[in-house]
């Protein structure tokens, strides 16, 4: 049987920004995967990202597999669209169990080259956003009997490459996510991360090309990782197969942080 077959989840950063891969028709990133994936597991799909069309993309793609899919346009550094994409989401489905945070930029750089405006927009998108969907999903999800929450952090939560905003939202969100999960694993509702290593995803060719070749000789299994890859790491999560799993971090790397 499908592993999330009845649920409804809400995919957040769902859409691929940037160029498909070489041979690909669909540009596919963490966010997209995870959507797709999810589907194909039998969970009704809304597909909520600051970009309708990409979020269509990812829907039509759904739907051409036989899937169920809606979308929402919305911005996660904004309080009344992280409320509305989970409105939109119960009011399509009538409920919600799962919530997968996948919204995550990169801006700013080392201490000194990085703004105070740089900043706060980072913790504005890669962890207040985090914050706020999550405050709006968990009464919904409560209110279903139980689901799980994932939210992609990044191996730069653990390892530094010099991306100092970057590196901070993403280790805050690993302390985000491990307090929810103490604070709602009596409502049966699970939160967990996934620490992505070196993807050839849509945000790594959109911000730095297709860098398979230079990255690969520096990673034990000798290639970056796909966005499917990281999708099968997160449905583990969301799916009953994760059942006792709560406030831990999932490393999809290849190996990359044991060297
Ligand atoms: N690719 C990698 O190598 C890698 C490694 C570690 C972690 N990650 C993490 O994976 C996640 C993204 O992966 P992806 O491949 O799906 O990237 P992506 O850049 O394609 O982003 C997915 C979607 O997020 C949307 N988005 C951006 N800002 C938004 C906002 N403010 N509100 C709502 N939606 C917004 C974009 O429009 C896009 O469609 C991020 O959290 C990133 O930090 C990626």
């Amino acid at each position: 049987m499908a592993r999330l077959a009845g649920k409804i989840a809400l995919i957040v950063g769902g859409g691929a920004d940037g160029p498909p891969r070489e041979g690909e028709k669909l540009s596919i990133g963490n966010g997209r995967a995870t959507a797709i994936m999810c589907a194909r597991e039998g969970a009704s799909v809304m597909v909520a990202d600051r970009s309708l069309a990409l979020a269509k993309e990812t829907a039509q793609a759904i739907r051409d597999e036989g899937g169920r899919a809606e979308t929402v346009e919305m911005d996660i550094s904004r309080e009344e669209d992280c409320r509305r994409a989970v409105e939109a989401t119960v009011k399509a489905f009538g409920a919600l169990h799962l919530l997968v945070n996948n919204v995550g930029i990169a801006i700013g750089g080392r201490l000194l080259e990085t703004s105070a405006e740089q900043f706060d927009r980072m913790v504005a998108v890669n962890l207040r956003g985090h914050f706020l969907t999550m405050k709006y999903a968990v009464p919904e999800i409560a209110k279903a009997g139980g689901g799980s929450i994932v939210n992609v952090s990044s191996l730069a939560a653990l390892r530094s490459n010099q991306m100092l905003p970057y590196e901070a939202t993403k280790a805050a969100l690993l302390g985000l996510s491990r307090s929810a999960a103490m604070s709602h694993a009596r409502d049966k509702i699970r939160v967990n991360t996934v620490l992505p290593g070196l993807i050839n995803s849509s945000m790594v060719r959109r911000q730095v090309g297709d860098r398979e070749a230079q990255v690969a000789p520096r990673i034990p299994m000798r290639r970056q990782g796909t966005p499917w890859e990281v999708a099968n790491a997160i449905v583990f999560l969301l799916s009953d197969e994760a059942s006792y799993i709560t406030a831990t971090e999932l490393v999809v790397d290849g190996g990359l942080s044991a060297r």
